[in-house]
């Protein structure tokens, strides 16, 4: 029978009692590839929360770099992360309604307005208890590691991932935010120690982890240059409080390709050297961070370009992983290489603190239909978007949800 995807906002389920099935976009490892061949409509069971687990209503899910890789089975196939499973619903961000909660669960009740933070670990591991959990052997990220993700009618979390929903924010744009805002607090406050007066060069700056790290830096005041693919993405940076902007498209020979002969590299490296030039004429001085995720095309150039003793703090490798870069320019100058993987619960609490406050807002681009999923990560791969996308499930249109008055998520007008 066809999978009726209109009545994917409809629930006639009392809040404590599941349907049976669910609908769901899914991805299975004999359909890797591209995402719009990868993800398919399925109706599958949904699932009971467990001890100290939650089954969330989702209203909204948000769109993250991570289900491309996902759809793509590159560089591992999710299947890995959770071999007991052969479907993966995907999606590492949510804004939802407690639906059901599973034994043990004391903080949180059915009806409860909530966001999702991504992270999962096992209440087992030693270091969830006073170390981090992050470094816990059991780490998970929700929705990618792990099936149940938030492309589902319904999802099923750890009760810790469960963070108070911003009331002024509507649903789309609650679920908008999580997973790259949640990266960059850690990235910048945490692992870089972010203070007032530092300079940041913030790679991919008008993209999902860009718009945060940018107004983040401004919140602490410290002055940032953005790095963008056109003067239109460069706007809205500066309008997030970057001091200024460089479009790449004047440095495209500075992108490392690898394998380049000696010549190759004299003149790569050149326009590295040029482009740190222009990083400092913005900054006024070398910036004492950089904030990496591209990888492969830039790590060369983040690690000439960073201030003597500065940090270049990276969470991804959208361009490639292997990295080699010249490595006199890190202990000639004392440099530091920071990796980062998204964030605790303790400073996802903290950074949704500052969006409850509106001192940080999302930068919503697009809204789409829940029949859009697939096509929403295919313009992800594209590189066609700019700061975030957001699904309706749940909700039936866009600006419901609000319980409050504040300033609405910022839109960004640009982009395909
Ligand atoms: N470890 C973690 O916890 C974590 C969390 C979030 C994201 N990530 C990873 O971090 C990466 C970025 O995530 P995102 O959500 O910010 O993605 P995004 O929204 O696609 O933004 C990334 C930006 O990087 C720029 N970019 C892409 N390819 C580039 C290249 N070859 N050279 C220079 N710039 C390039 C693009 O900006 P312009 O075209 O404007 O330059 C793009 O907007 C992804 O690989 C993701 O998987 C990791």
């Amino acid at each position: 029978m066809p999978l009726n995807i209109d009545q994917i906002a409809d629930m006639t389920t009392e809040l404590g009692e599941l349907p049976p099935t669910m609908l769901a976009w899914v991805i299975r490892a004999e359909r890797e590839g591209q995402p719009t061949d990868a993800f398919k409509l399925e109706e599958i069971e949904t699932p009971e929360p467990g001890a100290f687990e939650v089954v969330v209503r989702v209203m909204a899910a948000g769109v993250n770099f991570n289900n491309v890789w996902a759809a793509l089975g590159t560089p591992v196939s999710v299947f890995r992360s959770h071999p007991d499973e052969d479907h993966h619903i995907g999606g590492s961000d949510a804004a939802g309604i407690v639906w059901k909660v599973g034994e043990g669960v004391t903080r949180w009740a059915p009806g409860d307005e909530v966001v999702l933070h991504c992270n999962q670990a096992s209440y087992e591991d030693p270091e969830v208890h006073g170390h981090d959990p992050m470094a816990a052997p059991s780490q998970k990220i929700w929705g990618y590691e792990t099936s149940w993700g938030s492309f589902a009618q319904f999802t099923k979390v750890q009760a810790q991932q469960l963070l108070p929903k911003p009331e002024h924010l509507s649903w789309e744009e609650a679920a908008s935010y999580g997973l790259t805002y949640f990266t960059a607090y850690r990235m910048l406050m945490d692992q870089a120690g972010l203070q007032p007066g530092h300079k940041v060069l913030i790679w991919g700056a008008a993209g999902g982890l860009g718009v945060f790290a940018t107004q983040l830096c401004k919140l602490a005041g410290a002055d940032s240059v953005g790095v963008v693919s056109s003067d239109e993405k460069g706007a809205l940076v500066q309008s997030l409080g970057a001091v200024g902007f460089i479009n790449r498209n004047e440095f495209e020979g500075m992108m490392r390709k690898g394998g380049e002969s000696e010549e190759e590299e004299k003149a790569r490296f050149a326009e590295s050297r040029r482009f740190a030039k222009r990083v400092k004429e913005i900054l006024g001085d070398s910036p004492d961070i950089v904030f990496e995720h591209v990888g492969k095309a830039t790590f060369p150039t983040s690690v000439f370009t960073v201030k003597p003793f500065g940090k270049v703090v990276i969470c991804g490798a959208t361009s490639g992983y292997d990295l080699d870069f010249d490595v006199r320019y890190l202990w000639m100058r004392q440099k530091q290489i920071i990796g980062s993987h998204f964030a605790n619960a303790w400073q996802c609490n903290k950074a949704n603190a500052l969006i409850q406050q509106s001192k940080i807002r999302p930068v919503l681009w697009r809204t789409m239909e829940f029949s859009e999923v697939a096509s929403a990560h295919q313009l992800m791969h594209d590189n066609k978007h700019l700061g975030k996308i957001a699904i309706l499930v749940g909700a039936q249109e866009c600006d419901t949800g609000r319980t409050a008055q504040g300033p609405r998520a910022i839109t960004a007008e640009v982009g395909a």
